[in-house]
């Protein structure tokens, strides 16, 4: 990729000055993922290695809610967004009041968020979770009945999982509510050997048509583990790229979705954002403890 070359050199070589290092999730473009990322993976590894990783800046390559993560476990470091508007239609669907309020009408019933929260919502919950253990954590915490926020699809995947009782929210991700079980009936027809993997945040009926479910990262490691010859992706388009130029022999099948969101950082705004050390995500000392406490419950979790 001739192209990026120039943008790869100087941000490689920004990233030895400033002592930085770039965690990008598994959505980011090929050119991020395999040239400039320093570490890649799923929201729960993002979140373990942000709590370890020994560098003086984190440059994330993700969502708003990812980098608040590592400024929350790692609050001596300068964490740096490319884009300031990369957000979440997730994050967006809930706020602190509104889990305060929650609590109000369920009193004694512990709140599990998902990782794709703000700041302030985790702060209000009692342990945080991402798609890769949402059912251990609810699990964990020994009740019949847990609140569970704010992706409906995910909690109803998790409902179907377990015998907890789960009080769910209207939340969605944009990305992944917009696949239908028609679609993929559609592809199975014309090649029954076709194998369809998919996301937890997608609806029931297109979990139903789906050989395996799991998070981001354990997507790679099913393809990686079992090889099919033709795969669908049932998630963000840039999983399919990225697998793909380490497994080139599998034809990864459309349809996949892009985000918008994750869509908006690229190789000259992670270049700009080293340069002018921008955009800072700051998160209140008092929210960031709060948070912390219930990130760190899960991260602690054992495996
Ligand atoms: P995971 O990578 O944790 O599966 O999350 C998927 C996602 O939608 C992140 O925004
Ligand atoms: Fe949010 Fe969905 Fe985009 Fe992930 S893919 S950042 S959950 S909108």
């Amino acid at each position: 990729w001739p192209v990026f070359a120039p943008y790869v050199k100087a941000i490689n070589d920004l990233k030895r000055e400033r002592n930085a290092v770039i965690l990008a999730h598994n959505y980011q473009t090929p050119e991020i993922y395999n040239c400039v990322a320093d570490f890649v993976g799923d929201s729960l590894q993002l979140a373990r290695e942000a709590a370890k990783v020994k560098a003086d800046v984190i440059v994330q390559g993700g969502v708003h809610f990812m980098a608040e993560t590592s400024k929350i476990l790692s609050p001596e470091k300068t964490v740096l967004i490319p884009d300031m508007r990369a957000g979440c239609s997730l994050a967006q669907a809930i706020t602190g009041e509104d889990v305060r309020l929650l609590r109000e009408r369920y009193p004694g019933v512990p709140v599990v968020v998902y990782v794709n929260t703000s700041a302030e919502v985790k702060a209000e919950s009692d342990i945080c979770c991402t798609s890769s253990n949402a059912l251990q954590v609810v699990e964990s915490l020994g009740t019949d009945t847990v609140i569970f926020l704010p992706d409906q699809y995910l909690a109803k995947y998790v409902a179907s999982q377990t015998k907890v009782k789960i009080i769910a929210w209207q939340g969605a991700c944009e990305v992944h509510e917009r696949f239908t079980g028609d679609e993929l009936r559609v592809y199975r027809e014309s090649d029954p050997s076709l194998q369809i993997i998919a996301h937890p945040e997608c609806p029931p009926d297109v979990i139903a048509e789906a050989d395996f479910t799991g998070s981001t990262a354990h997507m790679i490691d099913w393809v990686r583990n079992n090889k099919p010859k033709r795969v669908v992706m049932v998630t963000e388009c840039s999983m399919a790229d990225n697998v793909q130029a380490e497994l080139p022999d599998i034809e990864f099948v459309r349809p996949c979705n892009l985000c918008p969101h994750m869509k908006r950082i690229t190789l000259p705004k992670i270049l700009e954002s080293l340069v002018y050390m921008q955009e800072e995500v700051v998160v209140d000392p008092v929210i960031a403890e709060n948070a912390r406490r219930s990130v760190e419950r899960m991260i602690n979790l054992k495996n």
